[in-house]
């Protein structure tokens, strides 16, 4: 495998409207990210992967982007900007922003004017497409729900939207429109970014004649996901979009891939791949059911954890992933991925260990690093996201009580990940000295970073330790390049793998006690050396070893051993 500059990176996600606030507006902004990158560094960071804020009305918090060149108001300037760049590279990291191109928003100038003028050349910028019968095109929802299609006013025309209607899908079969793209990339690119994260890509291939699919809901429609899962071609779209820009500047892409086509992988991020790399989703989409939040699947350990084994070994010999575990789509994952009784320090400690040593390009979600959780809200109102509101009512027209419903939110809300950064128990967390807003998780008094900064067993100091010994330059190679070996798969409640190195032949063993109680695993020598637990019981575990070829974890104990 050709190597790359990215490969041994360790990546974290800035939500910046939830980061951190410095001019009272309740709204996080630029200088906040500025002010927070030696925070950053010290956690070990390389890259850092801004949500968008490019300028934009916000009916979906910015990936409704209204000017492609403009910083939102809200945000700061260019200039700072600017800054951030300058102040990133000086610590050499990396700043890598979110390319949102499937769509754009309806305020955009290019999506005005094709209203001004259904039939001019910026109606060919998008989907303008006369109705069936007096109907919509056919029969789509959109993902965030109702048709995907919007009638164009005075004409016989309606509007694609595969997101909300106020994000009009691009039309990526013209090639202006491409081309308009590839210089807005490019321009960002030569300022100095280091790459983008790429949204809801898999979307901009569509097929033209529209079918429609058998209705999947009382609503009479099928989700448009139908149509990407059939239609073909994306590839030449995205191999395009490549080589008109991150190739002629060596870029990292981290793509947000759904539902690829089986065998593809190798298509998307092999060597010579589309995208440097592309999300894990594999045990988030283990809880989608048909239907949405309401009726969500339960997972169970074993599925969750042979889900990360298979995916680990799907792409070993292909390329990279890049793993999460949670980020602004999604819940948090110490409330999702982790059982009642492991919700605390240890467990937090142990998701993270099972994670950022697996084989891939690590992602730390803001507040990841101190074990932010879920928030309650006590009525809907409290939440400021459209799919949430849109899963809301969906769990309502089912037939499930407010309550019921309510607590679907609490368990899946994209805004369970959005509260804002807490960074003390001070008035609003530190976040800001106005209103958030967005309503804080009230537990901040309890779970921030000044609580933890300078204890050296909090979650943080953790995070800290665990980033460096993936980057310690002894054991970088084998966590980089090594192959990934799952281990103690027969043990139950068993999280473990092995890390072994074809270069220099390191060999490190990853081991996880996912149960309630005590476990006791055999090994085949007595002389491991232990380089992290998540219990400061490195010496007697190195004892136990030497007395007895045991290992003994303890309930949401996690160890790193050097074989
Ligand atoms: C991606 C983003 C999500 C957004 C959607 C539409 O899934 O991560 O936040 O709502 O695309 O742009
Ligand atoms: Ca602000």
């Amino acid at each position: 495998m050709k190597r790359k500059w990215w490969h041994d990176k360790v990546a974290y996600q800035i939500y910046p409207k939830s980061f951190l606030d410095t001019n009272g507006d309740g709204i996080g902004d630029l200088r906040g990210i500025i002010s927070k990158l030696d925070y950053l560094k010290e956690l070990g960071i390389d890259i850092v992967w801004l949500s968008p804020i490019y300028k934009s009305p916000f009916v979906d918090q910015g990936y409704d982007i209204s000017d492609y060149y403009k910083i939102a108001e809200e945000f700061g300037t260019m200039e700072e900007f600017d800054e951030l760049l300058e102040e990133a590279k000086k610590r050499d990291m990396y700043i890598v922003m979110d390319l949102v191109v499937n769509h754009c928003s309806d305020q955009h100038e290019w999506f005005q004017k094709a209203l001004a003028d259904p039939k001019g050349e910026y109606a060919g910028y998008f989907y303008f497409i006369k109705g069936k019968d007096g109907k919509a095109p056919s029969n789509y929802r959109s993902y965030f729900g109702g048709s995907a299609w919007e009638p164009v006013p005075g004409t016989d025309k309606y509007y694609l939207h595969m997101f909300a209607k106020e994000q009009p899908d691009l039309n990526w079969e013209n090639p202006k429109l491409r081309q308009e793209i590839y210089k807005m990339i490019n321009w960002w690119l030569d300022k100095g970014l280091a790459g983008f994260r790429i949204d809801a890509i898999i979307n901009i291939k569509k097929d033209l004649n529209f079918p429609s699919f058998e209705p999947d809901g009382p609503d009479g429609l099928a989700t448009c996901v139908k149509m990407v899962e059939e239609v073909q071609g994306v590839g030449e779209l995205l191999e395009d979009m490549k080589h008109a820009t991150f190739e002629k500047y060596d870029a990292f892409t981290v793509a947000e891939v759904f539902n690829m086509k089986d065998d593809e992988l190798r298509e998307f991020i092999g060597e010579d791949g589309h995208f440097s790399t592309m999300f894990d989703f594999s045990t988030h989409e283990l809880s989608f059911s048909e239907h949405g939040w309401y009726d969500s699947r339960e997972v169970g350990f074993e599925e969750w954890r042979d889900t990360i084994f298979a995916s680990q070994k799907e792409v070993e010999d292909i390329g990279f992933k890049a793993n999460i575990i949670e980020n602004h789509d999604e819940p948090r994952g110490a409330s999702r991925f982790l059982p009642k009784y492991a919700q605390n320090e240890a467990g937090k400690k142990m998701l993270a260990t099972t994670s950022i040593l697996l084989r891939g390009i690590p992602f730390i979600y803001q507040g990841q690093e101190i074990g932010m959780t879920n928030c309650r809200r006590n009525d809907i109102s409290e939440y400021d996201d459209i799919s949430t509101l849109d899963q809301y009512n969906e769990a309502l027209r089912a037939g499930c009580t407010k309550e019921k419903a309510l607590e679907c939110c609490y368990e899946n809300s994209r805004d369970n990940a959005r509260t804002p950064m807490q960074w003390s128990a001070e008035k609003n967390a530190g976040f800001s000295d106005e209103t958030p807003w967005l309503a804080l998780n009230p537990n901040y008094t309890e779970i921030n970073v000044e609580e933890q900064e300078h204890r050296a067993d909090s979650v943080l100091s953790y995070y800290r330790k665990l980033v460096a010994l993936r980057k310690d330059p002894e054991y970088k190679e084998t966590f980089t390049y090594g192959s990934f070996i799952p281990e103690y798969t027969d043990e139950e409640k068993i999280f473990a793998f092995r890390r072994v190195s074809e270069t220099d032949g390191k060999e490190l063993l990853v081991a996880a006690n996912y149960g309630e109680e005590d476990r006791t695993l055999k090994l085949d020598r007595a002389d491991a050396k232990v380089l992290l637990t998540n219990m400061d019981i490195c010496e007697e575990m190195e004892k136990e070893l030497r007395e007895k070829q045991e290992l003994t974890i303890p309930s949401c104990g996690a160890a790193v051993l050097l074989l």
